[in-house]
């Protein structure tokens, strides 16, 4: 498998109009690409940070078998309004993963919501709480701890992260940051890295991407990293 690929940055699906200030979604043709590479039909496909439901939108139209965790209520009922296996997306935290009797999923795939290093927000609590990019990069072990007991032993967990950079040049090193973090629970294959690919993409622009820098199809980068790990 090659180290990077070029995708096209842009999205099939329209969405409401009180979605689109707050469209935080990676375009289905990323998770097909993986979808692809790692799964079959019948598979059980998980994303803990369901969002818009890319993940599980896509895995079910490829005949894999959806599950999902959302912490934002009107996020979670969108996707339940629109999925088949409607009993398969759970409103909820990610932190707490074991309350909920997800079965053992074959693949993971999603994204986290993103801080940069010296934002007040918590993240995990959809930017409610107060919290530190310490305490965000310490999440994700508790997380993806618990994780590990929901998908299959020796299963791929893909995580999808950039690096940020703001409107001043400031530069968060989160893929990094977290794919350190997550070395310390899981085993790491390596990353993958996505290039937004400007030849096939529509423009954003419009698409409200408040994170979006001038210039770029990204958090200030053209880039993402899909950090892949094992379960072992
Ligand atoms: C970057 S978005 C994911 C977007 C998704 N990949 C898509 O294409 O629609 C991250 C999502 O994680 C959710 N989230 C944040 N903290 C969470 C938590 N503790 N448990 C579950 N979901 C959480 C956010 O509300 C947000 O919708």
């Amino acid at each position: 498998m090659k180290s990077y690929v070029f995708l096209p940055k842009y999205f099939k699906a329209e969405l409401p109009s009180k979605f689109q200030k707050d469209d935080n979604r990676f375009p289905e043709a990323y998770v097909e690409y993986f979808l692809k590479k790692y799964t079959k039909k019948g598979d059980k496909v998980l994303d803990i940070f369901a969002g818009l439901g890319t993940t599980l939108f896509v895995a079910e139209k490829m005949g894999r078998i959806p599950f999902g965790v959302e912490i934002v209520e009107k996020r979670y009922q969108y996707i339940k309004d629109r999925l088949e296996n409607k009993e398969n997306i759970i409103h909820g935290d990610a932190l707490k993963l074991l309350e909920y009797n997800i079965p053992k999923c074959d693949f993971c795939f999603g994204s986290p919501p993103f801080m940069m290093k010296d934002d007040p927000e918590n993240p995990f609590t959809a930017y409610q709480e107060e919290g530190s990019y310490q305490q965000y990069l310490k999440d994700f072990q508790t997380i993806f701890s618990q994780l590990k007991e929901v998908m299959k032993p020796n299963s791929i967990i893909a995580v999808d992260v950039a690096n940020l950079k703001n409107e001043r040049g400031e530069v968060t090193t989160l893929a990094w940051d977290v794919g350190k973090s997550l070395s310390k629970v899981l085993h790491f294959l390596g990353e993958i890295i996505i290039i937004w690919d400007s030849r096939e993409s529509k423009t954003v622009d419009g698409r409200s991407e408040p994170w979006r820098i001038e210039g770029t199809f990204g958090y200030g980068y053209d880039h993402n990293y899909c950090l892949l790990y094992q379960n072992k």
